[in-house]
């Protein structure tokens, strides 16, 4: 089966947070269990690289925008190196490819008549450099200072006739939730999108005057015209994955790559993921069946409070994957947060799950058991019936249900339940006493086939969240056989396996 997955590109206007990661990573664990399960996968990211506020980033520091977002794009590149993110095509929105695309399917809608030229008056903010609305109104009904001098200004610009096709997305909204494949995940998010449609009355101003932004894509049919960078940005999606718009052009590839599944943040839902975009690709005539999915997550946030620049409180996921480990980053970000919902970032949430899920109960599991297998049988396993078997199988069938549904947190809770059973049984069973009776010599073989075996389950379970991690497990359990879930299927380690040396995988974080 084919799986595409997209995420948000990022604003290349300020430095990368955790939010950015977490999005990243939570994308990478859903794009390589896909892998497992043998899909072929398609997982899409990248840069968000024009608009007015990288304009204004790179004004203030006196550089080209150009420059100014190659300097912000190398540190997403070398933080998703660094976490491991696994994907296969990078979208910066300065290449050439990119802006082709767009301007293909500008030029499409102006011909089909979607698009249409009309004045628009408002309130202007001359330092913002954007028109105001109420809401940007204070509780005394007038713009505050942070909006400097504010103007009435009229200016011409072009508009997407978004309003027309109110009623088509509420059917869709409405078609796929009955037929079980929602427009939205989770489920709660999808009334909020109805809601919004169900407002939806205006039109979709998708031009900006030169004369006040240069830094975007031009308008093919007016040079004097930029495209407003939502639409240059969600057109990312198709762009970089080998769309074509020109009429009679050959899209088998990107066929063979869409409809994806857009992995973003609960922000940008509404409107530009649930009304913009479907409605754009409507206009440019995609089928319904070729409309995405939108996986909604939620935020992090810090002591209860959004993270900002102006407050403060970022925080550098290079710092603490230099600080605590790719792994420990990684297992926070998956396993601290429930997809969809929001979460309170803490380091000392991320050093107490490290510790206890990571360096205590799965590094002492393999630990125990391979120092156990190395004392009292050479490393040397012996093939047994397991009481564990069937738990385990249990297990990994809960954890398939929910990365299928994308629920990552509830998965590696499907996985550390069998490492905690795992040591129980240890606990339980006493291999220590087991080695000094002769008579419980196959008893023994039992418990370290048991938990070799099990141990080999989690390597895999554990690939798509801490991939590194697992694969140092495997190489200590000697087990390098081809990956899938399919090869979950318990007992495939050999009679006579040899199992390696226990090296430890998860030192523990010590804080003074
Ligand atoms: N450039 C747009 C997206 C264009 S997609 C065609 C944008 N960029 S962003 O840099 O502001 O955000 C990128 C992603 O990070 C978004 O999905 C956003 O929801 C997510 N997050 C930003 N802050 C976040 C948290 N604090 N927590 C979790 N995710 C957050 O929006």
């Amino acid at each position: 089966m084919k799986f595409s997955l997209t995420t948000a590109i990022d604003y290349t206007n300020g430095a990368p947070h955790i939010g950015h990661a977490y999005e990243k990573v939570l994308a990478d664990a859903i794009a390589r269990y896909h892998r497992l399960k043998g899909d072929d996968v398609f997982f899409l990211t990248g840069v968000d690289q024009h608009g007015q506020k990288v304009q204004q980033s790179a004004q203030k520091q006196g550089v080209a925008p150009s420059e100014f977002v190659a300097g912000i794009t190398a540190k997403f590149l070398a933080l998703w190196k660094t976490l491991d993110i696994s994907c296969d095509a990078w979208a910066a929105t300065v290449e050439p490819v990119h802006k082709h695309c767009v301007q293909a399917m500008l030029q499409l809608l102006w011909d089909t008549g979607h698009f249409y030229k009309s004045k628009q008056a408002g309130y202007y903010s001359v330092r913002q450099e954007q028109f105001l609305t109420d809401k940007e109104r204070g509780p005394d009904g007038e713009f505050g200072p942070e909006w400097g001098e504010v103007v009435l200004i009229e200016e011409e610009n072009y508009f997407f006739k978004l309003a027309a096709h109110r009623q088509w997305l509420l059917d869709l909204i409405d078609v796929r939730s009955a037929a079980g494949t929602p427009f939205v995940v989770p489920d709660f998010r999808v009334a909020e999108l109805r809601n919004a449609v169900e407002k939806l009355s205006g039109d979709l101003c998708i031009s900006r005057p030169k004369s006040r932004l240069e830094w975007g894509i031009e308008l093919p049919f007016d040079k004097d015209f930029v495209t407003y960078v939502w639409f240059d940005a969600l057109s990312n999606y198709v762009s970089f994955a080998g769309y074509d718009p020109t009429p009679g052009a050959d899209n088998s590839l990107f066929h063979s790559r869409w409809p994806a599944l857009h992995v973003i943040g609960k922000d940008i839902m509404v409107p530009p993921h649930g009304i913009y975009w479907p409605i754009m690709l409507k206009a440019c005539g995609f089928a319904d069946a070729d409309i995405p999915t939108l996986l909604v997550h939620g935020w992090w946030n810090i002591a209860g409070s959004k993270m900002s620049k102006s407050e403060g409180n970022i925080v550098d996921p290079a710092v603490l994957a230099e600080t605590f480990g790719v792994a420990a980053t990684r297992y926070y970000l998956l396993s601290d947060i429930a997809t969809g919902r929001d979460s309170d970032f803490s380091e000392e949430r991320l050093i107490l799950r490290y510790n206890t899920d990571l360096a205590n109960s799965l590094g002492n599991l393999l630990n125990r058991t391979l120092s156990m297998a190395k004392r009292y049988r050479s490393g040397i396993l012996k093939k047994s019936d397991s009481p564990l078997a069937a738990f385990v199988a249990e297990k990994c069938a809960a954890y398939s249900r929910r990365m299928d549904a994308f629920e990552v947190h509830a998965a590696i809770e499907s996985t550390w339940e069998i490492i905690v059973r795992c040591n129980a049984y240890v606990e339980e069973s006493a291999p220590w006493k087991l080695a000094k009776d002769p008579a419980s010599a196959e008893k023994l073989d039992e418990v370290l086939y048991s938990l070799a075996e099990a141990l080999r389950v989690v390597s895999i379970l554990i690939t798509p969240i801490i991939p590194e991690s697992a694969a140092a497990i495997r190489s200590q359990l000697q087990w390098d056989g081809p990956l899938s879930i399919a090869r979950c299927e318990w007992g495939l380690l050999a009679d006579g396996h040899q199992l390696g040396d226990p090296v430890p995988v998860f030192p523990r974080i010590e804080r003074e």
